[in-house]
């Protein structure tokens, strides 16, 4: 168990930034190369500490509007000439903006697509654009440009010149860039995969300031919010586990801070479904075995993002192993009976008991005595903790108040 939570927003926000370049394929490097260029640019320009701060985090996250929706998705890797693209920076505002501890980034991010000759749904031209939204966009659009099949110095004069006939793009940033441009180890740092992963690691923002466990909570809210919005059906899914999974520790007797800590377990619980395409996860019908496959790397990618936030082991262990069975028949990691820890099985339990009880592509959301005959057959077949279980059963109706359940129009 965690003693001592004290956990350091880089660490913390580097984890959060990778869930939101999980593809099919695995994880992308576009968030973290974006913010090496702007932090080149920001240096450049002799933005202030704070105001670095604020521009790497932002373009950390700028594109996590668009992390639930393979739709939206599209527009982080083509070019900006369509309007559309100017939804998932609107989005991205929304999702941050009410937050306590990122709220600061949510302007930064909505005007990122804005484009400095004007036409934006903001109305806003030139230097009226803020000044790290213009940044952002710049090196979004250097990051997309990179071909990672070429060397990069055979790409970067390309890359410059699209940028200056560009009438979308701060000509005094560009001039910036330009003068940027002939340093190698600019364009080397980027596509360099050891720097692109330590360099966050390598900065000592908010030293003084770490982040206790209601800001971790907070801020895992906000992912738990993208995660459950890749489906209709699943809308309210981590909330509802983080929550049943809290009760469910409560009545166990665990110590307020493990109580918590079940809960942002069950928040994070399926961050790595962000490498799920929509199309698979409101399939009407049965999966087939390809795209089961995506589906099961989820809790993986889960287990791979947090196990890297420093304090987070614990948590990235339950997470990462919540689909894994006591008799073996589970994923990823195919533990069995002892080698899955307890928190590990209530948050199984708590997953399947919301699971069931939600309404899927395929069927209705079921009762609550439905769902404990699915849940009491997987005890049987010991797939599950049986005392865990007894806990469920005896306390299923107040557990049952805590799960919302979207009413989908079908
Ligand atoms: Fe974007
Ligand atoms: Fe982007
Ligand atoms: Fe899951």
């Amino acid at each position: 168990m965690l003693t001592n939570f004290q956990i350091h927003p880089v660490s913390f926000i580097k984890a959060m930034s990778k869930a939101l370049e999980l593809s099919s394929n695995g994880i992308s490097k576009h968030h973290r190369r974006t913010a090496i260029i702007s932090r080149y640019i920001g240096m450049k320009l002799g933005i202030n500490q704070n105001q670095l701060q604020v521009l790497i985090y932002a373009s950390l996250l700028h594109d996590i509007g668009a992390a639930a929706n393979w739709d939206e998705k599209h527009f982080i890797v083509h070019t900006d000439n369509d309007n559309l693209v100017f939804n998932h920076a609107e989005a991205g505002y929304r999702i941050l903006k009410e937050s306590a501890r990122l709220g600061i980034l949510a302007e930064p991010i909505r005007y990122h697509h804005d484009r400095f000759c004007g036409g934006n749904p903001s109305g806003f031209v030139g230097t009226e654009i803020p000044l790290l939204s213009r940044i952002i966009h710049v090196a979004d659009r250097i990051e997309v440009q990179i071909d990672d099949s070429q060397h990069i110095f055979r790409q970067r004069d390309k890359i410059i010149s699209d940028l200056q006939e560009n009438a979308f793009f701060d000509p005094e940033i560009i001039k910036v860039i330009r003068d940027m441009s002939k340093i190698d180890a600019f364009w080397l740092d980027i596509v360099n995969i050891d720097y692109v992963n330590n360099f966050i690691n390598t900065l000592s923002f908010f030293e003084k300031l770490l982040f206790d466990l209601n800001d971790m909570i907070s801020i895992a809210e906000i992912f738990a919010k993208v995660v459950d919005a890749t489906s209709p059906f699943t809308a309210t899914h981590s909330k509802n586990v983080a929550k049943v999974c809290k009760e469910l520790a409560r009545i166990i007797g665990f110590s307020e801070q493990e109580v918590d800590q079940f809960y942002l377990a069950g928040l994070l619980h399926d961050l790595g479904k962000l490498a799920i395409p929509n199309k698979i996860l409101d399939k009407r019908g049965r999966l087939d075995n390809d795209e089961y496959e995506i589906v099961k790397q989820h809790p993986y990618y889960s287990y791979r993002i947090m196990e890297e936030v420093d304090g987070f082991q614990t948590i990235a262990s339950w997470a990462g192993t919540h689909h894994e069975r006591l008799d073996g028949s589970g994923y990823p990691f195919k533990l069995a009976s002892a080698q899955i820890s307890f928190g590990s099985r209530m948050l199984a339990v708590a997953d399947i008991y919301c699971a069931l009880i939600e309404a899927r592509p395929y069927r209705d959301g079921m009762t609550i005595e439905e769902a404990l005959e699915v849940i009491n057959e997987m005890v049987l077949e010991m797939k599950i903790d049986a005392n865990i279980v007894d806990v469920l059963r005896q306390n299923a109706k107040l557990l049952y108040t805590l799960i919302a359940r979207k009413e989908l129009i079908s």
